[in-house]
């Protein structure tokens, strides 16, 4: 419509339709004195209408309503009989008309513009909420950071209409990385923007070509997002419609970093706890045991030596089952075969342990991360003595093998089934310890089925060093 497209002020509006209103009277006029005993008069009014309908579609209703009233008036007085002077009465009466017209065009007007932007406003933060909610979904569910970066990218770049949308984080040496980023041409984010948000940690902008609005993570400045429009197009309230964004993203970043954080610190208790039991082993072997050996193999000299044998025999002997019997006390706190042969010997070792027949299928052509090991190990001999002690099952079936970078376990009994993480502290502990290695673990009991445990565990936890901590900035 003429009064939208093209952007004349509303009083030079009102005031050209004033004039289209005479213009067309002039017009209508010429032609219905022209037309009169040549042409019917109903085709010539339907005519009439056509144009009045025309020049509604065209320039919208201010414009209508005079050419419409004016057409009318010279309609009846100079193409229907008696015709009219035009003398002061009928002008009056016309300019009455035509000023009627335009006062009402304009206000008709003005109404149906301002319902149609409230519609559009309306239709606006519909799209944003909607666009903020798939987004805080995305979080919600916990997804990868990379994804819910990409999304955020793609929803501000609809939501603004901007050419581009970027994503970048400042690194702690000065670098910037660039995580996501849509748009048509993709253009580079100026780096003159980049320092100033980096600079200010407030939003900046290039004219309308570029805007950045800095991202804050736990009170540290973490990163910015970037609009560009190569044309110039991005509307004053660019950086307070980005913000709602940068909020969503932030959020996501905290959380990813804390879940990283969480992992981390988990399994670094785990370890912390597992070297803990290393080095009392060590310790009870090289010293305690070690000097017991001595001392028994010293008592057995001097019986031999000073004849009185018997009694010291006997006490030399008691020794022996003393250091038999720390021994296998050490190993219990942790296992040796496990440190020494890997887990293969040490499942099957349990397994020979076990009052219950156990078929053992372990799938490793090599020693796994030591971590990964001490946890399958203490998930499978728990989860065999509660197969001995709640199941009443005739036989339990081992499995491990190494698929996609992690560690599967399987352990299965045909037993009673209805096992749980509440009646007690054994699968609940395996289940925290296999999350800290960045792992799961599940149990499936139902009740006369027998019981299932399955459990994974990566070899990398975080892709990384096993146990070692997560990536600092996500
Ligand atoms: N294989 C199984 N078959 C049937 N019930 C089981 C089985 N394993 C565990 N349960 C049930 O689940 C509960 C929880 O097991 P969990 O190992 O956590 O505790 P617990 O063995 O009772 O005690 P502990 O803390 O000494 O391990 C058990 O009390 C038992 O009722
Ligand atoms: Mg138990």
């Amino acid at each position: 419509m003429l009064t939208r497209d093209v952007r004349v002020p509303f009083a030079v509006q009102v005031g050209l339709s004033a004039v289209a209103g005479v213009v067309s009277f002039v017009i209508a006029r010429a032609a219905g004195e022209f037309a009169v005993g040549h042409i019917h008069a109903i085709p010539f009014a339907l005519a009439l209408l056509a144009v009045v309908l025309l020049v509604a579609r065209a320039a919208g209703i201010l414009f209508a309503l005079p050419v419409g009233t004016a057409a009318i008036l010279a309609y009846d007085w100079f193409f229907l009989p008696p015709f009219r002077d035009l003398n002061e009465a009928a002008f009056t009466l016309l300019g009455t008309f035509l000023g009627m017209a335009v006062i009402i065009g304009a206000v008709t007007t003005v109404t149906s513009r301002r319902a149609v932007e409230a519609e559009r406003a309306r239709g606006d933060m519909a799209e944003v909420q909607e666009s903020l909610r798939r987004l805080a979904l995305l979080i919600a569910r916990g997804e990868a950071p990379e994804r819910v970066f990409e999304a955020a990218t793609r929803e501000v770049r609809l939501h603004l209409g901007s050419d581009t949308a970027t994503l970048i984080r400042y690194e702690l040496n000065g670098s910037t990385t660039e995580l996501a980023g849509t748009g048509s041409q993709r253009a580079k984010v100026p780096d003159q923007l980049i320092s100033r948000v980096r600079e200010t940690a407030q939003a900046n902008r290039l004219d309308a070509t570029a805007v950045g609005v800095p991202i804050v993570v736990d009170g540290r400045l973490w990163g910015m997002f970037a609009a560009g429009s190569p044309a110039g197009q991005l509307p004053d309230d660019t950086e307070a419609r980005m913000s709602d964004y940068t909020e969503l993203v932030a959020t996501a970043v905290a959380d990813a970093q804390s879940r990283a954080e969480l992992i981390s610190s988990r399994a670094r208790i785990v370890a912390a706890a597992d070297e803990a039991r290393r080095r009392i082993e060590r310790d009870l072997h090289d010293g305690a045991q070690q000097r017991l050996v001595a001392l028994a193999l010293r008592l057995r000299t001097a019986a031999h030596d000073q004849g009185h044998g018997d009694a010291v025999a006997e006490i030399g002997a008691d020794l022996m089952t003393v250091i038999d019997e720390l021994r296998e006390l050490s190993r219990g706190i942790h296992p040796a075969v496990l440190s020494d042969s890997g887990l293969r010997p040490a499942l099957r070792a349990l397994a020979r342990r076990s009052p219950l027949p156990v078929e053992v299928d372990v799938r490793l052509d090599a020693r796994l991360p030591q971590p990964v090991e001490v946890g399958a190990y203490y998930v499978v001999s728990e989860v065999l003595t509660n197969a001995v002690k709640h199941a009443g099952a005739t036989v339990v079936e081992v499995s491990a093998t190494v698929e996609d970078g992690s560690l599967r376990l399987r352990v299965h009994d045909d037993g009673a089934g209805g096992a749980g993480f509440e009646g007690g502290t054994g699968l609940l502990g395996l289940k925290d310890r296999t999350e800290a290695l960045g792992g799961t673990f599940d149990v499936s009991s139902p009740a006369g089925g027998g019981t299932t445990v399955t459990c994974r565990i990566p070899l990398q936890p975080d892709g990384g060093e096993p146990g070692g901590d997560g990536s600092q900035n996500q």
